[in-house]
C-alpha cells in the first residue's frame, strides 16, 4: 500500500507530515450504498438497463449525419446534468445526494442515467473522491472540504450515449490538489486540441503524456477514452498515453471521448472488492476530466458543452 514510502519518511502529499500522519490516515473507506433509483417506464432504456449486459454490435466509426445529430442532442444534456451535479457539490453533502440530483435531472431531461445497470454498476453516476481514479460509487459518506471528487455523467436520449466528467474541488484544497485539477484539464484540453483528421490517435495520448509527464505527474493507462454512440463503450480506444499501436487515422464523423486520469504519485491503480472503484496503488490523489469529441474536416467539436459555453 506504501509502495516507494519506508517507514518514518516524509510523505510526498506536501503536509510536510510523516506518511501515516498525513492524508494516509484519512484514506477513503467503502461507505454505505443507497438502494437502486427505478427509472420511470416512459424513459427509453438502453438494452442493458434490465439484464445488466450490453449487446454485442459493432457501429461504424464513422457516424451518419442523424447520429452525429442525436450525439449533438446527448453531449448537450449530459453537459447539463453534469453542470447542475457539480453546482450541488458542498461539504456535507453525500455522493449520495450527487447521485440523486444527476438520476432526477436526467429523467427530467427524458434520458436515462447510462450507468445504472452499466455491466451491472449500482448508482446512476461515477463520484470519484481524492485517490479514487474513477468508477467511485455513490454512498453515505459526506463530502470535506479539501476534497476532490470527479462527478462522471452519461446521459441516454434519442437512442445514443453522451459522456463527460469534470473534477470539482469542495471547498477549498491545498496547493498540491489544486495544481492536479489544474494539470488534468490542461491535459484535456491539450487532448482535444491533438484531433486532427488524417492523424492517428496516438497523437492525443502524445500531447496529454508530454505535458503531464514533463511536470512530474503520472498518467493512469489500464482506462482509455473509447468509441461512443449507440454503444456506451465501442471502438476505437483512445490511449491517454503515447502509444504507437494507436494507428487508427482521425476521420470526420469519428465520435469518441478523451478522458485523461492524472496522478500525484504512481499512476497504477487497485480495485476495491466492490469491482468497480479503481483507487491509485500508493493513496495518492487522482483528478480526471473527460469530454465526448466529434472529429471535423478541421478538428474536433466538443459534444459536451451546453448552451452556455464557449
Ligand atoms: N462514464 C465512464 C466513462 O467515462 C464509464 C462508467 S461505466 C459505469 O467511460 F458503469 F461505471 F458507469
Ligand atoms: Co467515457
Ligand atoms: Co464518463
Amino acid at each position: 500500500m506504501t509502495e516507494g514510502l519506508r517507514a518514518g519518511a516524509v510523505c510526498w502529499c506536501g503536509s510536510g507530515r510523516r506518511y501515516g500522519r498525513c492524508h494516509a490516515a484519512q484514506l477513503l473507506r467503502p461507505g454505505r450504498v443507497s438502494p437502486r433509483r427505478p427509472a420511470p417506464e416512459a424513459i427509453p432504456l438502453p438494452d442493458y438497463a434490465a439484464s445488466g449486459t450490453p449487446g454485442a454490435r459493432n457501429e461504424p466509426l464513422v457516424k451518419s449525419a442523424d447520429m452525429i445529430a442525436r450525439l449533438r442532442r446527448a453531449g448537450r444534456i449530459a453537459a447539463e446534468v453534469l453542470a447542475e451535479a457539480a453546482s450541488h457539490v458542498a461539504p456535507g453533502v453525500t455522493t449520495d445526494e450527487l447521485d440523486r440530483v444527476v438520476h432526477e435531472a436526467c429523467l427530467a431531461r427524458g434520458a436515462y442515467p447510462s450507468p445504472l445497470n452499466y455491466r451491472g454498476y449500482p448508482k446512476s453516476v461515477c463520484t470519484s473522491v481524492n485517490e479514487v481514479i474513477c468508477h467511485g460509487i455513490p454512498d453515505d459518506r459526506p463530502l470535506r472540504g479539501g476534497d476532490i471528487v470527479n462527478v462522471d455523467v452519461t446521459c441516454f436520449v434519442d437512442g445514443v450515449h453522451g459522456d463527460t466528467n469534470a473534477t470539482c474541488v469542495v471547498g477549498t484544497t491545498n496547493e498540491a490538489a489544486r495544481r492536479l485539477v489544474q494539470m488534468t484539464h490542461e491535459c484535456l484540453q491539450l487532448g482535444i486540441g491533438a484531433v486532427q483528421p488524417g492523424r492517428p490517435l496516438s497523437d492525443i495520448g502524445r500531447a496529454i503524456e508530454r505535458h503531464a509527464a514533463a511536470a512530474g505527474y503520472g498518467v493512469v493507462r489500464e482506462f482509455v477514452g473509447h468509441g461512443i454512440g449507440g454503444l456506451f463503450h465501442a471502438a476505437p480506444i483512445v490511449p491517454h498515453y503515447f502509444d504507437p499501436g494507436a494507428t487508427t487515422v482521425m476521420r470526420p464523423g469519428m465520435v469518441f471521448t478523451i478522458e485523461p486520469m492524472i496522478t500525484l504519485g504512481t499512476p497504477r491503480p487497485l480495485l476495491w472488492p466492490n469491482g468497480w472503484t479503481a483507487v491509485t496503488a500508493d493513496g495518492g490523489w487522482s483528478a480526471q476530466f473527460e469530454h465526448t469529441v466529434l472529429v471535423t474536416g478541421a478538428g474536433a467539436e466538443v459534444l459536451t458543452e451546453t448552451d452556455g459555453e464557449e
